[in-house]
């Protein structure tokens, strides 16, 4: 198929969207971590239009500002107070030159699953044609405009779900609201159209019949996947689509090499990447522009939002964003990567850990119970269980930078900004609250001190009396002492 480039994509996307009960315009729901009209943008990129037209009204602001974030290029059309798929059109064409000729692709902005294929293909199919129609056969057609054929089998005209009769309600050919156009037939129909209709709208359908009259050739584009030419029109429409377009993606990771354990419960988003020989695991979502190299496993129960996951490296039930993974590393479980956390290959966040702003070197270990925010920990160092790095003192955010391979004792605080040589050492329950040259050993707290039978005096006939009396005893009896059993309980 050579490529035909057409003249103009116009994308309707200033329509109500009443059904959603929503103060989000619909074209900006999302599925797959794409809006709507995202999807129906991204599309049309595979026909390389010389430009492209979104017409907007509803939630106008917010959608004006997606488009430009989309597709700086996209062009913005008004669409004013006369309703309709038709008029809508219209205010398109008026944002492109008048004197354009060729082929004007129309799509709508709630047809979230369209494939460029389909579109390439329509294109093909509508040369030599004044309007091509993308048609599906619905077993469940209510709802859509029909598709009225004459006896030669050629279209003859679109009818709409409430202006149809019951004959031509029982038509399972539907109009699935994507066209190509002659722009110079496309424009003089519409000046045609009237708003004589149940809707009391300016119907773009009306177009095909006054094409016909006019003589001029109306073809019909049939596609068999229903799913593409679905729109949403409503929060169920929403879920069934965003679930079918979520198969489709683990179809495609599947085929290249992926193995998901369960599809049922797991959710990748359209711009996530992964590598061959990836396993993903029940209850694994990803999300926004995650990637995921080769060999790595993530989950079960795991939600990655922008994180790179490199080769080989192991997620377990981690909750994650903004954050990098390096080979070979291993998270979780039950682990909270939050945005600037780098793990450099086969560093290790365990168990209850939260991370920060924190870079972990090469094989750095953070495995039990910590917080580490704004931190360095460097190569081969190991943070005892239960560390806290004190980064803010209700006014600002200080660092903590830990050197290579320093072991540091369980139940810390490093009071941040500090500083951790290399090789340094910490005891159990040390709070950091200056330097620690390299090589030395810093412990924090005065000696223990032990107050002799408090329990006895303070507890008297509690159960820890007891446990105390009897150990008492059987040390007593082991040194062969006389120390008197304490087995009466004490008034
Ligand atoms: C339309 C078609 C119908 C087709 C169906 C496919 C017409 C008259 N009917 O009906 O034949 O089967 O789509 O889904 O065209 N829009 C505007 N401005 C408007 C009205 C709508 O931009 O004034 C946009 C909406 O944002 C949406 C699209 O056009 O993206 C379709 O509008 P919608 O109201 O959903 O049309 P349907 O009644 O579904
Ligand atoms: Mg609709």
């Amino acid at each position: 198929m050579s490529p035909v480039r057409p003249a103009a994509v116009i994308c309707l996307a200033a329509g109500e969207g009443t059904r959603m009960r929503s103060e989000l315009p619909k074209v900006l729901h999302a599925i797959g971590g794409r809006t709507l009209l995202g999807h129906a943008v991204a599309v049309t990129r595979a026909i390389d239009p010389v430009h492209l037209v979104v017409v907007v009204r509803h939630g106008r602001d917010a959608v004006a500002e997606h488009v430009s974030a989309l597709d700086p290029t996209a062009l913005l059309a008004d669409q004013d107070e006369v309703a309709g798929t038709g008029r809508a059109v219209e205010c398109g064409l008026q944002a492109l030159p008048p004197e354009l000729t060729g082929t004007v692709v129309v799509t709508m902005g709630d047809v979230p699953l369209l494939e460029a294929g389909t579109l390439q293909a329509l294109v093909h199919a509508h040369q030599g044609s004044a309007v091509t129609l993308v048609t599906a056969s619905l077993p469940d057609p209510h709802g859509y405009g029909r598709i009225l054929r004459d006896p030669d089998g050629q279209v003859e005209r679109v009818v709409e779900q409430r202006d149809a009769d019951d004959e031509q309600a029982a038509i399972n050919e539907i109009n699935s609201g994507i066209y190509a156009f002659d722009v110079e037939v496309l424009r003089a129909a519409l000046e045609q159209v009237g708003t004589d209709n149940a809707q009391g709208e300016k119907y773009l359908t009306d177009v095909v019949a006054i094409a016909r009259r006019g003589g001029h050739r109306v073809g019909a584009h049939l596609v068999e996947d229903r799913w593409q030419t679905e729109g949403v029109n409503d929060r169920m429409q929403l879920a069934g689509l965003g679930g079918e377009l979520n198969r489709r993606i683990l179809l495609h990771w599947m085929q290249a090499g992926v193995t998901v354990v369960d599809p049922a419960t797991t959710w990748v988003d359209v711009d996530v990447r992964l590598g061959r020989d990836v396993t993903l695991l029940p209850g694994t979502q990803l999300h926004g522009d995650t990637v995921v190299e080769s060999g790595a496993r993530i989950g079960p129960d795991t939600t990655l939002t922008d994180v790179r996951v490199d080769a080989g490296a192991s997620v377990v039930r981690t909750h994650g964003s903004g954050a990098r993974i390096g080979a070979g590393a291993s998270v979780g479980p039950f682990a909270y990567l939050r945005p600037g956390t780098e793990l450099h290959e086969a560093a290790k966040v365990g168990t209850f850990v939260e991370t920060k702003n924190a870079e972990l070197g090469p094989g750095a270990k953070v495995p039990h119970l910590s917080y580490i925010g704004d931190a360095s920990i460097g190569e081969g160092s190991n943070i005892g269980a239960g560390t806290i790095t004190a980064n803010y003192d209700g006014a600002t955010k200080s660092r903590t930078t830990v050197g290579r391979h320093c072991r540091t004792g369980s139940d810390n605080v490093f009071v941040a900004p500090v500083r951790l040589g290399d090789g340094a050492f910490t005891g159990a329950g040390t709070v950091v609250r200056t330097d620690v040259a390299p090589g030395a050993l810093a412990v924090s707290g005065g000696r223990q001190r032990q107050v002799e039978d408090w329990v006895a005096r303070k507890r008297p006939g509690s159960a820890a009396d007891r446990a105390a009396g009897e150990a008492q005893m059987a040390d007593g009896a082991q040194s062969g002492g006389t120390a008197a059993p304490n087995e009466e309980p004490h008034a």
